[in-house]
């Protein structure tokens, strides 16, 4: 079986050590990997399947032994290596918002629409994390009653905002619990026992910009323009995985109990649905998994066709770095590479 020289780029952040131990986890085809993040990481020592790795500065000739880049230093980063990757004849998978929206970018979760793969020219994007859970459960019940609306809104962990503001949730939380100033850097206001109905910066429509990923990005993935999404996406003080009140509006009956064996069915998604034993999905619980869970399936009472539910998913993993790896797999699978 061919193998393949991975780069990570932001390899010493939250998602890039996230897909360092998700490649030394599943059987993935490496020939080599090589560790890229900036000039303040440089000589840090990473271990990799007990081996251990020095940290690089990403420079513009990084990529000349490279064959897939799993790109996770932001946007702007993204936006400047990654062009210059291709033309090093590497296929980039981006985890950053930096590529999502272009037409001329792929949006992949495997498990809904890895057939858009074939029409990519280098790099292929990584949905936002609160998405990716999202359309895991959606599709599966777009393809049985076809969904026409989606409220959603977010409890989002402070991780997907990196390890920085893991950091301040951890020291923030010590300080209020030992009556000492709280300082804050990263979010506008204390996380700590605290909710933020803010993710990412404001737009001129007042909603966020994450909010608006959940609105455009589901549309991208699911290949259907008329799907009306609106979202409110919120920071909750939790370390790990983002938990989602979905509700969504069908244009023909579906049943809560036929919903639920059809989610039963569905790639990477798990039900935990069982109100009686009070068992549906929880944050700490699908923390370190893989999988998307979906619980409190029920039928909304208020319009003809409709359902809520609530989806939760390690965010760090099939948000981000699992997705991510899922892809290059996907890529090699289909002999994209
Ligand atoms: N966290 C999530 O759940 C999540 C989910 C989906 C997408 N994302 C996206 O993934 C990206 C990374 O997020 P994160 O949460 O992992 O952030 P993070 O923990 O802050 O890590 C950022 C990484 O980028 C590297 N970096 C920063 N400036 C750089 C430069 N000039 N050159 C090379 N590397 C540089 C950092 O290296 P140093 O350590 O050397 O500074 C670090 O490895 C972002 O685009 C984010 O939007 C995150």
């Amino acid at each position: 079986m061919k193998k393949y020289r991975v780069a990570i780029v932001g390899a010493t952040g939250a998602v890039g050590n996230e897909m360092k131990k998700i490649l030394e986890e599943r059987d993935f085809p490496l020939a080599s990997l090589k560790l890229l993040a900036s000039h303040r990481s440089v000589g840090r020592i990473l271990l990799f399947k007990g081996e251990e790795i020095a940290v690089c500065e990403l420079k513009k000739d990084s990529f000349s032994d490279v064959d897939i880049a799993l790109f996770s230093a932001g946007g702007a980063i993204s936006k400047e290596f990654a062009p210059i990757a291709v033309k090093n004849n590497v296929i980039v998978v981006d985890n950053s918002s930096g590529f999502r929206m272009d037409p001329e970018v792929p949006l992949i979760v495997p498990e809904v629409n890895s057939d858009d793969l074939e029409w990519h020219k280098g790099i292929i994007a990584n949905p936002n994390c609160s998405t990716i859970q999202m359309v895991a459960v959606l599709a599966p019940l777009h393809k049985e009653a076809k969904i026409k609306r989606v409220v959603v809104s977010t409890y989002q962990s402070v991780s997907g905002t990196g390890l920085k503001a893991m950091i301040e949730l951890r020291e923030q939380t010590l300080a209020v619990l030992n009556k000492e100033k709280v300082r804050r850097k990263v979010y506008p206001h204390q996380i700590a026992f605290n909710c933020l109905p803010q993710i990412d910066v404001f737009l001129d429509n007042d909603y966020t910009k994450e909010e608006m990923k959940m609105v455009n990005e589901t549309k991208k993935i699911m290949g259907d323009d008329q799907i009306k999404v609106t979202a409110t996406t919120v920071r909750v003080p939790v370390f790990l995985s983002h938990s989602e009140s979905v509700n969504i509006e069908f244009e023909k009956e579906i049943s809560a109990r036929k919903a639920k064996k059809i989610l039963s069915k569905a790639e990477g998604v798990i039900v935990l649905d069982n109100p009686l034993q009070n068992l549906y999905p929880l944050a700490i619980n699908a923390a370190g998994k893989d999988e998307v869970y979906v619980g409190r399936i029920r039928k909304d009472e208020t319009v003809p066709f409709g359902l809520n539910l609530w989806i939760v998913s390690d965010n760090l993993r099939k948000g981000a770095a699992l997705n991510a790896v899922q892809i290059a797999e996907k890529l090699i699978e289909r002999g994209l590479v």
